[in-house]
């Protein structure tokens, strides 16, 4: 009937909430799942609520037959306010608290008989640094693709470049506020190896929306591998590979070494570090998969796929330098 369409479209935009790679309620890790218990307690609570409130408010519609002296109607009406305005209130949260607290507890990054992996991750308008302070052989850093261990905790240390953002894992976690100036942490488990969405979640600016970013939980060994295939010097040699690459080099040196480091060229890092672009799935912070010929999109038309994003436009650049750019920049594979 005519309703049926409208219903269904609204029950099942409702149900898609709770899937995803960004669904709080599909928990990957016990911080999560601590999240979504809350949710779903919360949810119950309200509901009851709701139930109780309508149940009272179409009682008061219903004519009393009883006469009653204003001694006796004070007295119900304090009883009332006694027992609903205050028992009641304090009690269910007394409950939540006694529920959300010991939760909260969970979530701090107190000290583990084995020190976890710490990352470190910079909000940025609008993309994302992502710093390895404890890899072997010397610190690695990439932008906009976060690799972790899967099956072991991690300790995210956060904080903002230039305004606050805020680290979002949904299915691994809370959010937490990426302020400059101060460092906050977080602690996050992937029970197993998959890959998850995050977003920034604290308006920074006209692109918050498109400051995405996909973690990917790894075994330690691929992990492992990971770190070391990103040491700087192992970059290096990547980024002076093959001689037909030398005009996009020299190109690199002019347009874009001033903010962007690629191992072995350049150490800026005003903007995404670009040492390993052509690995990451992702461009722009998410907003676009990376395949053939996606750099030279990205170059050429990244104002209108993103506007307002930080980055110069490119119409000054020749079309064919920008190609030979993106090209190179998608052979930066470790
Ligand atoms: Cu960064 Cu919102």
């Amino acid at each position: 009937n005519s309703l049926g369409t409208p219903l269904a479209l609204f029950f099942g935009l409702l149900l898609a909430g709770c899937a995803g790679d960004k669904s709080i309620l599909d928990p990957a890790g016990q911080a999560a799942r601590d999240v979504a218990m809350i949710w779903w307690v919360m949810l119950g609570f309200g509901t009851v609520v709701l139930v109780l409130v309508t149940a009272f408010w179409l009682y008061t519609f219903k004519r009393s037959e009883v006469v009653r002296t204003p001694a006796e109607e004070r007295k119900i009406a304090r009883r009332w306010i006694i027992g609903g305005g205050i028992m009641l209130p304090v009690a269910s949260i007394t409950a939540l608290l006694a529920f959300g607290v010991p939760t909260g507890q969970r979530l701090l990054p107190l000290p583990l008989a084995e020190p976890p992996e710490v990352i470190e991750v910079i909000g940025h308008q609008w993309w994302w640094e992502v710093r390895y302070p404890g890899a072997e052989g010397g610190e690695v850093v990439t932008s906009n693709q976060l690799i972790m261990p899967a099956g072991e905790p991690v300790d995210f240390h956060v904080t903002g470049a230039d305004v606050i953002h805020a680290f979002w894992v949904p299915r691994l976690g809370g959010k937490i506020d990426m302020i400059p100036g101060r460092v906050n942490k977080i602690r996050l488990e992937a029970d197993e190896p998959a890959v998850f969405g995050a977003q920034c979640a604290e308006f920074c600016g006209a692109q918050h929306a498109q400051m995405q970013l996909y973690v990917e939980a790894v075994g330690r060994d691929e992990y492992d591998a990971w770190l070391a295939a990103r040491q700087t010097e192992a970059l290096s040699s990547l980024a002076a590979n093959d001689q037909q690459h030398e005009p996009a080099r020299e190109a690199f040196m002019t347009h874009c070494a001033s903010c962007h480091r690629v191992a072995g060229l350049s150490s800026e890092e005003e903007g995404p570090d670009l040492s390993d672009l052509g690995s990451r799935t992702s461009l722009g912070a998410g907003i676009m998969a990376m395949e053939e010929g996606a750099v030279t999109h990205w170059l050429q038309h990244h104002q209108r796929l993103k506007p307002g994003n930080k980055m110069p436009p490119h119409g000054d650049i020749e079309t064919a330098t920008l190609e030979s750019l993106g090209a190179w920049l998608e052979t930066l594979t470790p």
